[in-house]
């Protein structure tokens, strides 16, 4: 149980993470993240399930090394097991209901929209997507993502592929062709999905956003993803991950995100 049985570097600092686990793999659906510990004394976090195989009982996991955690998983090898994994946790993605749909990932937040892309194929159904990345080098399953969308769209900040700017310009540039767009899906960069949020607010698109917060128990019950929606308190392990963008107090999110970044990386200085 929870054997890594593939490791694919993604891009820098991105690796893709083949684990076997037949009863998360058996339950999962697109949307739902799973909670595991690299080691006994290791810290508890989340990642969003990236991909799944039923009949193989294996999860698909997306991990950028950004902190202690995720440095320890990045020194893992193949045949190694991660010492615990509880899930799925938290809500499927619910976009049946939209008809055309835009999928908007920045960096690693891509690996969340895909299954979303692959679904929406599989059950014929519209979907753009738009990924974002600050360069070229970090963007990821280009093609797989143009062989399950309508159409594709890149934007780098720094312009070395598709369009130079950031996944709200391009967003804005379809908006001003007129194209119909029913539902916005957009995981990433807490400042790219507030981004996002604030231009779609303007032409009135339903927009939904996946928070990443930092988590510990994944029930409910430590408070640590606590955010406030449309003036309640909420849990992105419980009540979420997904939520109306136009209605997440995201001052308040990403202040609570920065909280732990100094602790993080004194850790992972120390090794
Ligand atoms: S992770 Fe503890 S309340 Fe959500």
């Amino acid at each position: 149980m929870n054997k890594i049985l593939n490791i694919k570097d993604i891009a820098p600092r991105v690796k893709e993470y083949v684990i076997e686990n037949p009863d998360i793999a058996r339950h999962c659906l697109p949307g739902q993240f799973i909670i595991l510990r690299v080691d006994e004394n290791g810290e508890r976090v989340p990642f969003t399930i990236c991909d799944f195989d039923r009949e193989k009982g294996t999860i698909t996991l997306l991990v950028q090394e950004v902190g202690y955690s995720t440095h320890k998983m990045a020194m893992l090898k193949v045949g190694d097991s991660l010492h615990d994994m509880v899930g799925p946790l938290g809500n499927a993605t619910e976009l049946d209901a939209y008809e055309n749909v835009v999928l908007v990932g920045g960096g690693i937040g891509c690996a969340v929209i895909y299954p979303q892309a692959k679904l929406r194929t599989k059950k014929g159904q519209k979907c753009d997507v738009i990924m974002g990345a600050r360069t070229k080098e970090l963007l990821f399953n280009i093609d797989e993502f143009r062989a399950n969308s309508d159409n594709t769209y890149i934007a780098t900040d720094d312009g070395s592929m598709g369009t130079k700017g950031f996944v709200t310009t391009v967003l804005q540039q379809l908006i001003d062709e007129g194209k119909k767009i029913d539902c916005v899906f957009v995981v990433g960069p807490m400042i790219m999905m507030r981004n996002v949020s604030e231009l779609t607010r303007k032409y009135n698109i339903p927009t939904i956003v996946s928070m990443n917060c930092v988590m510990v128990d994944g029930t409910g019950m430590c408070g640590g993803c606590r955010l406030t929606v449309g003036g309640e308190t909420k849990y992105a392990c419980v009540d979420g991950p997904e939520f109306d963008g136009h209605k997440v107090d995201f001052a308040e999110a990403m202040n609570r995100a920065g909280f732990y970044k100094e602790h993080e990386e004194k850790c992972r200085l120390r090794g």
